[in-house]
């Protein structure tokens, strides 16, 4: 019988520290024998990489924003996404619908019903016949205090159009992921991103044992 695919978000507000640990739990699959895709949003196609790229750097109005980005969702998950899955990957994406409630929905103050129709027309896909929609089995959210945050990105490097954002702006984004993972508890796993990294990674590999899907707590990386 094949292994049924794994789809895993990470979320938080720029700053939160999830790449790292992405790697790390790509690793840490792999080294218990999963076939990992490892991929990230906008993006993971070639398309969608193209979109990307405009969407974080050319100024553009919010609702020309969120369908780019949603265009590229759906080139993402029809194209890589359903295919890992139904291989029996597990899937780790580097941020996912949750991030456009947040930046799009709360930082922009774009329409939140607009959002939710995108969110039903792109991730409706043709192999589901269960009429839900894709959505990732488990999101890992980074909840970081956007103080915090600032503070780690100042002098990191050229920051992109989100990047460059206020702190007033990734408050509200935090507040659009907490109301998100209220209205989905049993997806979410809310890491404390404010402690040092080992403390950080072990709760992460802490949810990844407690669901089954590693077998052993993994070493800090
Ligand atoms: P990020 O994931 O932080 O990548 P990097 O680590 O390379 O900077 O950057 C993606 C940015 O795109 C981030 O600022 C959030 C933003 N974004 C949205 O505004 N809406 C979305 O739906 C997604 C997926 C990302």
């Amino acid at each position: 019988m094949s292994i049924p695919g794994l789809f895993i978000s990470f979320e938080g507000i720029d700053g939160a520290g999830k790449s790292s640990h992405i790697d790390g739990l790509a690793k840490a699959f792999t080294d218990q024998g999963r076939a990992v895709t490892l991929t990230r949003e906008p993006g993971g196609t070639p398309l969608a990489e193209k979109l990307r790229a405009m969407v974080l750097n050319d100024p553009m109005d919010p609702l020309t924003e969120a369908l780019l980005i949603f265009a590229a969702r759906r080139d993402h998950v029809l194209n890589v996404i359903e295919p890992a899955l139904a291989r029996g990957d597990v899937v780790l994406c580097d941020r996912f619908t949750d991030a456009s409630f947040a930046y799009q929905g709360a930082g922009r103050d774009f329409d939140l019903d607009v959002l939710l129709k995108l969110e039903q027309w792109v991730q409706s896909v043709p192999a589901e016949s269960t009429g839900k929609l894709r959505q990732p089995n488990l999101t890992i959210w980074f909840d970081l205090n956007p103080a915090i945050a600032a503070e780690r990105l100042a002098g990191a490097r050229v920051p992109d159009k989100f990047e460059s954002q206020p702190q007033a702006f990734f408050e509200k984004v935090a507040s659009g992921y907490a109301q998100r993972a209220a209205q989905a508890p049993e997806r979410f796993a809310r890491i404390d991103a404010a402690q040092e990294r080992h403390k950080v990674w072990q709760q992460i590999t802490a949810v990844m044992v407690r669901r089954g899907w590693l077998s052993i707590m993994v070493a800090s990386r």
